[in-house]
């Protein structure tokens, strides 16, 4: 999709189609006000008839609005005008998108950037139009044998913006919204792809293919060998059990100065989980390609990053493999040594996350890291306590966990704290290694957490659980791409800070 800015009257607009609000009840925005004013009164008509309330949902679609120079005026409700916050208005977007869609209009005038939203300014709403847009019409087709683009395609979008002061602003907003929502895009089809295509060399392929399109990107991919060499044992326990191999993926963008200490994003990066010897049961076993939806999200976090060329060193490192059960699998009871040097008890091989997370961990002090933010979908207990709303959060540096919620609330992509408190610590105890890898029924995503702290106590860490929001289920089973929108806004908001 191609997004512009530019300042102008709706009536006078020459394209396919112009959109404007409708408020709860019957209130025109100033753009319906505008095109109601040139026609003589035909919406205002339309609207005390009864045609559209104003509420959120409603449209209704005008072909050949008199003195208008556009094919079509989409009125779009959008609840009550005092009301709209941001889930109203991707909501709004999303709808307006979808009716585009079916009517086959290939170019739209957007005047939905006038409407307020509480607390917000006009970057926000077409950063916010961008993704919800892109949302709207992302679809997943490529393995499907018979691929039917839409006939007449939604293939451009100027957003109003209300003089030529505001254009820079705009503009400005365009391009974050676009890179943005390109590093979505990234990670919902590297997530959508089944565990047979995206396995952890599959991944790597991808990833050493940025390096491509992002020269100031270096991409290393380390095999089980290296991997091996580093002393990674946790990691290997896993890997071990599956006839792929497991990788250990870093990607580096050095866009801020040599001194500047990097940014860590640490992705799980489970390419499929049976559970290994720990069998899952089969119900929805099938979501288990989506184990990886951590490492696609720290790559579309990082390709978006480099896409904007943003003045900071960012650093993905990926640990990927799958997790199967197999003769040469790791069993309960097992023990190995971690990179670290902590020996660890597999009481269950279903807790494999932690045990690739731990050794990438300990990796990455290499970097001297600024901040290291883990994501993973670790737990199913992080289902269960937050649904699909929030991902979980817990970290070692109270900055950092503010920072995070803080870029969560702005772009909408939420995440929420957790106690990560040592009395949790003592759940993980063992009696024949330093640490067991599960903790018991209670508690299950900080004792996941708890097992992460004890490998990350030379930098400043968070860890995201995003094992509720990474995907939907049902019908509309797909991947989300979040938290890719939550990581951009984190680091775009750290720049901020130094300036
Ligand atoms: N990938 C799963 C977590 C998961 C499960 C995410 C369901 C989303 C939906 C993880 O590897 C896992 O299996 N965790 C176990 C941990 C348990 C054995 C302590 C879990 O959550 O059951
Ligand atoms: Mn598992
Ligand atoms: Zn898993």
């Amino acid at each position: 999709m191609e997004y512009t800015v530019k300042s102008g009257s709706p009536e006078k607009q020459r394209i396919g189609c112009v959109v404007a609000a409708v408020f709860a009840s019957r209130t025109l925005s100033p753009a319906a006000k505008t095109l109601d004013k040139a026609s003589g009164g035909m919406i205002s008509n339309l609207i005390r008839r009864g045609e559209l309330e104003g509420d959120v949902g409603g449209t209704l679609l005008l072909h050949n609005v008199d003195n208008t120079l556009c094919d079509r005026v989409l009125l779009v409700g959008c609840g009550k005008e005092k009301d709209i916050d941001t889930k109203t208005f991707r909501k709004i977007n999303a709808v307006m998108t979808s009716t585009l869609k079916a009517s086959g209009t290939t170019e739209v005038a957007s005047f939905l950037t006038e409407i307020p939203v509480k607390r917000r300014s006009l970057s926000w709403k077409i950063h916010q139009s961008i993704e919800a847009i892109d949302a709207t019409l992302y679809t997943f087709n490529q393995l499907k044998s018979e691929q039917k683009p839409p006939r007449r395609p939604l293939r451009k979008c100027i957003f109003s913006v209300s003089g030529r002061g505001q254009l820079a602003e705009g503009e400005e907003a365009v391009r974050r919204g676009m890179a943005i929502s390109a590093g979505i895009n990234l990670s919902k089809d590297l997530a959508n792809l089944p565990g047979n295509v995206c396995t952890p060399s599959y991944l790597a392929k991808q990833a050493t293919n940025m390096q491509k399109q992002f020269p100031k990107t270096r991409v290393t991919v380390l095999d089980e060998k290296d991997i091996e060499e580093l002393g990674m044992g946790a990691f290997m326990s896993v890997t071990k059990g599956s006839r792929q191999e497991g990788k250990l993926i870093t990607i580096e963008y050095r866009g801020g100065d040599k001194k500047q200490k990097p940014i860590v994003l640490v992705g799980k990066g489970v390419t499929f989980d049976s559970g290994g010897i720990s069998l899952k049961p089969g119900a929805a076993m099938d979501e288990m390609k989506f184990d990886m939806c951590g490492a696609a999200g720290v790559l579309g976090a990082v390709s978006a990053v480099a896409e904007l060329q943003l003045p900071v060193n960012v650093i993905g490192v990926i640990p990927t493999v799958e997790n199967m059960p197999d003769g040469s699998a790791s069993k309960p009871g097992d023990i190995v040594t971690s990179m670290s040097g902590q020996t660890i008890e597999i009481l269950n091989t279903d807790a494999e996350g932690r045990l690739i997370l731990c050794d990438a961990l300990s990796y990455v002090e290499k970097f001297d890291p600024a901040a290291v933010i883990d994501v993973a979908t670790l737990t199913g207990a992080c289902v269960v306590a937050l649904g699909e709303h929030p991902a979980g959060l817990m970290g070692n540096h109270k900055p950092l966990i503010h920072d995070l919620l803080k870029a969560g609330k702005n772009s909408g992509d939420r995440c929420w704290e957790l106690p990560l408190w040592d009395d949790y610590q003592e759940q993980l105890d063992s009696n024949f290694a330093d640490i067991a890898n599960i903790g018991g029924k209670a508690a299950g995503t900080i004792t996941a957490a708890c097992f992460l702290s004890r490998f990350t106590k030379k930098y400043h860490w968070a860890h995201l659980d995003i094992a509720g929001v990474a995907w939907k289920s049902g019908k509309q089973k797909g991947a989300t791409g979040r938290p890719v929108s939550l990581l951009v806004h984190y680091i775009l908001e750290h720049l901020e800070h130094k300036k």
